[in-house]
């Protein structure tokens, strides 16, 4: 089992946020966390990811337990997290915004490479590569955000809410390009 979660538990002081959550995700398979408005989808991926500090419990993945390890140790495990909300650097062109999605790498040939692949996934963002990213569109900016997190070649890609606030066109695109 590639990804194997067990009883794991966050609380964020009082609130307890998710409680004894066990899940697998074998190699190759999607997996879909669905609940209401704070029921702890978000809480789930960023103790996945390493942004949030789980109580209890167990996160196993490719056989190493990996809570308390550093968010930027996991992105180099292969996790890679797509936050809520299309998150971006607005001040960066689409360029830089993807550069920073391998600058751990540091490998310019490697890079130019990875956004290559990008561009042939999503080819508007090679066509706005220069732009500043707060000049993009919700959807261009959704797949620039995608797109930073396939930057690191990910094994594991955590995406919370791809389809939040999408027109419904766009909404397809974004789940054609996941599967
Ligand atoms: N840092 C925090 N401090 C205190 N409470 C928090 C914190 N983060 C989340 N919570 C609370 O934990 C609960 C779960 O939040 P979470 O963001 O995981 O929900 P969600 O399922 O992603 O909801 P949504 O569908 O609205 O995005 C909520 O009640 C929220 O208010
Ligand atoms: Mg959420």
């Amino acid at each position: 089992m590639t990804l194997k979660i067990s009883n794991l538990t966050v609380n964020h002081g009082a609130i307890c946020a998710i409680n004894q959550v066990s899940l697998e995700v074998p190699t190759g398979k999607l997996a879909a966390i669905i609940g209401s408005n704070g029921a702890g989808k978000t809480t789930l991926l960023r103790a996945l990811s390493g942004l949030n500090h789980p109580t209890s419990g167990e996160i196993s993945w490719m056989g190493n337990n990996v809570v308390g390890v550093k968010p930027e140790m996991l992105v180099r495990a292969g996790i890679s997290h797509v936050s809520e909300g299309k998150s971006v650097v607005p001040e960066l062109s689409v360029r830089d915004n993807l550069e920073l999605g391998a600058i751990w790498r540091r490998n310019k040939k490697e890079s130019q490479e990875s956004i290559d692949r990008v561009i042939s996934i999503f080819p508007r963002l090679g066509e706005r590569i220069e732009q500043r990213s707060d000049t993009l569109s919700g959807g261009e900016r959704q797949m620039l955000a995608i797109g930073r997190a396939i930057m690191s070649k990910p094994q594991l890609l955590l995406l919370d809410e791809p389809s939040l606030g999408l027109a419904p066109l766009v909404v397809e695109k974004i789940f054609q390009t996941i599967l």
